[in-house]
């Protein structure tokens, strides 16, 4: 038990990775990774921070040093607010990156934050957002036997879904999106929280519920707050704000009530829908004016595509239906517009407009509620239960143009019924939405969770390793990189000798482990401290090399191989290998890389028939089928963390492609000078040395590269 100690308080660890994160100006809308997400999570750390339980609030994020976006996301910390801020973790390119291009360093951001984790002392609570955040704090969260909570704002599954729906290819998606990696991450967070922080029940039932570790008692409707001293009704007699100059420009009656909508330019916001409906509505034209805020845009012509795309085609209908004089669409804005506007379309008696193929929440809703601005919105998850709550306006068809018409209508003909929801929405959200309410909801699930909690691993006396007491560990593959030129292995294996007080020694190899002994064995090397088997799938250490039990438990998920190989009996060019090679946790096949599909077909074939793997391609012939959660990335790292030992005191040699995942991360990488063809696209990441010698000879060259028998150097730390 986790006892907190009265006075000490709870400090909560917040990972939320993607897009452009600050504290004084967040530049929400920019792009389309900081948008609602980058919000909640800064107002919900400053929230919590608030609250006399809560001693500390650090909310983790990726640095990026990019001129593109400004020095102040390059800061390692940035306050939020008292006993609240923002700590950034260097992991991956310094250069921004969208978020589907974060997957190939969260094992590097977990290493990273393990070593901060060792500098700033552990959480009583993990909160991993979104399915980046969420992959990387569960795996912290199971390294250090932390609680996790989870929060996904959106699913993979539902979007794919969704995009299929509207045709999209499923071979596009996959790589524009990376869904198949989303969902495993999402999988994974699902199954290691204690609890999950929905925004509305339909996120519960409709969009959780595709995922196989779902399980409804560990979930919380629990909304976002809006924040009411910024969101609030409009005060009588203040000076018309900045915004409203740049509205003008674009309307000839600029007193006539506001049709308002702000909302990312993005296909699912349904804004085309929107300029149709208004164009095609003398009525709606002459009453009111339609006005979109569609992010901030320095050069339309610099967009994302798809940003561009959807501006694009609003901007043609503007032209096409003449709406000159009376649709604004500014340019840019700051954060303290938005406010401001919708205090305006309320002044106006206007109406907020959410066409939104599918709204999940929709925090603008909130907001303009809170200001006393009349929701014409999606009948979907978000506005439902807002306006369910609030009563606050109406909630339409997006595919049935003449309903929003009459909607909007009716809010601009009704003065009664106007002053009845503008009232509703002022009241509704200070009840139902206010993050006060939030925090304290949530902060009475998470005290239960982390009461109960076992204590957690990284505490000062972390010092009970059951290992050989060496400062520095040497890792390396069998074939091909130890063994191929028995000069230099016996050179290396007396240097392993040498200095067997303080370096260790482990194997990773595709053999099984009786295979392994024998070759180790046969080539008079000493007896490693740590053996990694199968492809990581089984791991040894300790003086007898006793399996990990734990470790094997952990990679059963979703373990099918009696499907694998039905599925790839019938893949030509593709052979099972002996018997003797297989194993509880790896299906191996020898390939004929003249007849069979590529790398990419095999593991699309395989997804597509729901299996959950990871396929292995070494030296371009043999192919391993193992447990999604299995491979030396992960089981190296689970075993790392155990002993105590930091990535830049660990050496890992490797040739071909199942040695990828272990070279990858912050552990220092050799790729001796004989390596197959898998290994290339490793050249792109730093801390991975390709040695020119080839072989034992390479991994020695490796070792005096990063001079890791004596005072550890890091010369290819940053590669950008
Ligand atoms: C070893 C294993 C084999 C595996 C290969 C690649 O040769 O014996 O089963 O396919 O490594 O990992
Ligand atoms: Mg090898």
């Amino acid at each position: 038990m986790t006892e907190l100690k009265a006075g000490s308080g709870l400090r909560i660890t917040m990972i939320s990775l993607h897009g452009l994160i600050r504290a004084q100006n967040a530049e929400l809308g920019r792009d389309a990774d900081t948008g609602g997400q980058v919000k909640y999570v800064l107002e919900l750390a400053a929230e919590l921070a608030r609250h006399p339980e809560v001693s500390q609030v650090e909310l983790l994020t990726r640095q990026i040093c990019d001129d593109r976006v400004g020095q102040d996301y390059a800061q390692l910390e940035e306050p939020i607010a008292e006993n609240a801020k923002i700590v950034r973790i260097p992991f991956g390119p310094k250069r921004y990156l969208r978020k589907e291009a974060l997957w190939p360093y969260m094992e590097a951001f977990v290493d990273q934050t393990l070593s901060y984790f060792r500098r700033a002392g552990l959480p009583h609570l993990i909160h991993g957002h979104y399915a980046d955040g969420g992959y990387g704090g569960a795996q912290l969260a199971r390294l250090l036997r932390l609680p996790f909570v989870f929060t996904g704002h959106s699913l993979g599954r539902v979007k794919k879904q969704r995009l299929l729906d509207q045709d999209s290819e499923a071979e596009n998606l996959e790589e524009t999106y990376r869904f198949t990696t989303r969902a495993e991450a999402e999988e994974m967070a699902i199954e290691t929280a204690s609890l999950i922080v929905t925004s509305t029940s339909q996120e519960v039932q409709q969009q959780y519920e595709v995922y196989e570790a779902y399980m409804p008692e560990r979930m919380e409707v629990i909304p976002p707050g809006v924040d009411l001293t910024e969101f609030h009704p409009p005060v009588a007699g203040e000076p018309a704000p900045p915004i409203a100059d740049a509205l003008t420009p674009f309307l000839k009656d600029p007193n006539k009530p506001m049709i308002l909508t702000v909302a990312r330019p993005d296909d699912r916001k349904n804004l085309e829908a929107l300029v149709r409906v208004y164009g095609e509505s003398p009525e709606l034209q002459e009453r009111a004016n339609l006005v979109m805020v569609m992010g901030t845009r320095d050069d339309l012509r610099e967009l994302a595509v798809g940003q561009r795309r959807v501006l694009l085609k609003v901007l043609t209908l503007i032209d096409v239906y003449n709406l000159y004089g009376k649709a604004a669409y500014p340019k840019t804005h700051v954060p303290a517009d938005v406010p401001a506007l919708y205090g305006l379309a309320t002044s106006s008696r206007g109406v907020f407009v959410n066409p939104a193929l599918t709204e999940p929440f929709g925090l603008t809703l909130l907001e303009a509620a809170a200001c006393g601005l009349p929701l014409v919105a999606t009948s979907d998850g978000g506005p439902r239960d807002i306006i369910a709550n609030c009563q606050n306006g109406l909630l339409i068809d997006p595919l049935d143009q003449e309903a929003i018409e009459r909607a909007l209508l009716r809010t601009l003909t009704e003065p009664g019924q106007w002053a009845k929801w503008s009232e509703n929405g002022i009241t509704g959200t200070r009840e139902h939405y206010s993050w006060k309410r939030h925090a304290d909801r949530y902060l009475r699930d998470v005290i239960e969770i982390v009461e109960a909690a076992a204590e957690p691993e990284l505490d000062e006396g972390r010092k009970r390793r059951r290992m050989p007491d060496f400062d520095r560990l040497i890792i390396t593959d069998l074939d091909n990189t130890l063994t191929g030129d028995s000069e230099a292995l016996a050179e290396f294996s007396d240097l392993l000798r040498a200095h067997a007080d303080h370096v260790g020694f482990g194997i990773a190899t595709g053999r099984r482990i009786d295979d392994a002994r024998q070759l180790i064995e046969e080539l008079g090397l000493p007896t490693p401290d740590l053996l990694s088997t199968s492809v990581g799938t089984e791991l040894r250490y300790g003086e007898k090399l006793t399996p990990d039990l734990s470790w094997e438990k952990q990679i059963a998920f979703q373990w099918k191989p009696v499907e694998v190989r039905k599925v790839l009996a019938d893949v030509e060019g593709i052979y099972p290998q002996s018997d003797k090679e297989q194993s509880q946790f790896k299906v191996s096949y020898k390939i004929d890389p003249q007849v069979a599909p590529k790398l990419g077909k095999i593991k699309r074939i395989l997804r597509e028939t729901g299996l959950r793997v990871k396929a292995v391609l070494s030296l371009e012939i043999y192919l391993d089928i193992i447990p999604v959660r299995g491979g030396d990335e992960l089981s190296i790292r689970h075993l790392l963390y155990k002993w105590g030992l930091n990535p830049e005191q660990v050496l890992v040699a490797g040739d071909s492609g199942n040695d990828e995942g272990m070279l990858k991360g912050r552990t220092l990488g050799v790729v001796v000078g004989n390596y197959s063809s898998e290994l290339e696209k490793l050249r792109k990441l730093p801390r991975i040395y390709f040695a020119e010698a080839t072989h034992a000879r390479g991994i020695i060259e490796g070792v005096n590269y990063y001079n890791f028998l004596d005072h550890i150097a890091i010369p290819n730390d940053r590669i950008d």
